[in-house]
């Protein structure tokens, strides 16, 4: 078994001394406040050891992070019909691109981009009593944690400045790939990714993808070949137009938020989380990127 508390508390020296941090986003503006020199890392082995160095009980906005948990709700509630509305193919693409879109006459390359990001919250919404109130507390009992909740200023900021979403979502309804209007649809998008937690809860969160589909309760939310879907778009999507340099530097499943968490996992292993807001140019954590580059490489723990 590596030393996983020696190699954590190595990557965060490794973060401490690196100069070059990375640009926090700010097209939210409300996510520009937060302070770059955050770094956190937990760790979650399947035997059920816990690992944190730094700030890593720290709560930030998961954003895209939320892309997942959406599509497992929208996998437990509406299975494969899913697939009709949206492909599993990388786009290639930034995750907010429009291009594509247009020429796939409405249908959005993966869950993970925010074409198909808008689509599963479509049918969040059609298919949740209380789509926002439901969602939070999906997120609340996959961790055992009622205190996980949204933020209502960075919601509000992404709203009135979401211009390029508001776009998406109405080329996605000129399609016919969008049942709800434009307005619910959004506004459940934007709280969906106003989630705030921390490297641990997210830890948590995801414990039930690397188990098979079963979460840290033991309930069922997937099914085996659900959770191995899921895993399989995390690997190949999960990171827009670097998912092939996710796949080749780290080796793992893992998902990206510009708030600037990743969450990546090894079935049967662990769950891992690394916080740290400032982005590389597309967008993704550049040094939580670089952590888990070298947990993969010292820990020779990947899927590959
Ligand atoms: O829709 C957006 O632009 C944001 N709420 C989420 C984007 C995001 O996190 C992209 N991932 N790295």
């Amino acid at each position: 078994m590596p030393d996983f508390q020696a190699i954590l508390e190595n990557l965060y020296q490794d973060a401490m001394n690196t100069s070059d941090k990375g640009t926090v986003a700010s097209y939210i503006p409300e996510l520009a406040h937060v302070d770059k020199n955050n770094f956190g890392i937990h760790l979650r082995t399947s035997a059920g050891k816990d690992y944190g160095v730094g700030d890593y009980k720290k709560p930030f906005s998961i954003q895209s992070i939320s892309k997942v948990l959406a599509l497992s709700k929208a996998m437990e509630l509406i299975g494969e019909d899913i697939w009709k509305r949206v492909d599993v193919e990388p786009s290639g693409h930034p995750f907010n691109q429009l291009a594509l879109l247009e020429i796939e006459n409405g249908i959005p390359r993966n869950p993970l981009i925010n074409s198909g990001a808008i689509v599963i919250a479509d049918i969040l919404v059609s298919n949740l009593e209380n789509p926002k109130e439901d969602f939070l507390n999906y997120i609340r009992d996959l961790n055992g944690d009622d205190t996980i909740n949204f933020n209502i200023d960075v919601a509000h900021s992404e709203k009135v400045t979401g211009f390029k979403n508001y776009a998406t979502a109405n080329l996605l309804k000129s399609f016919e790939n969008l049942n709800n209007p434009v307005d619910d649809v959004l506004d459940f998008y934007f709280h969906q990714c106003s989630i705030e937690m921390n490297c641990e809860q997210l830890t948590k969160a995801f414990f039930f993808l690397s188990n098979k589909g079963n979460c840290l309760s033991n309930k069922i939310r997937l099914t085996k070949t659900q959770a191995k879907r899921i895993n399989a778009i995390i690997l190949t999507c999960g990171f827009y137009d670097e998912a092939g340099e996710f796949a080749f530097e780290v080796g793992l499943p893992g998902k990206s938020g510009v708030g600037g968490g990743i969450v990546a996992l090894l079935p049967d292993n662990f769950v891992v989380t690394t916080w740290s807001p400032g982005l590389n140019i597309k967008g993704n954590s550049l040094l939580g990127m670089k952590a888990l580059e070298k947990f993969t490489t010292e820990t020779k723990l990947s899927i590959f």
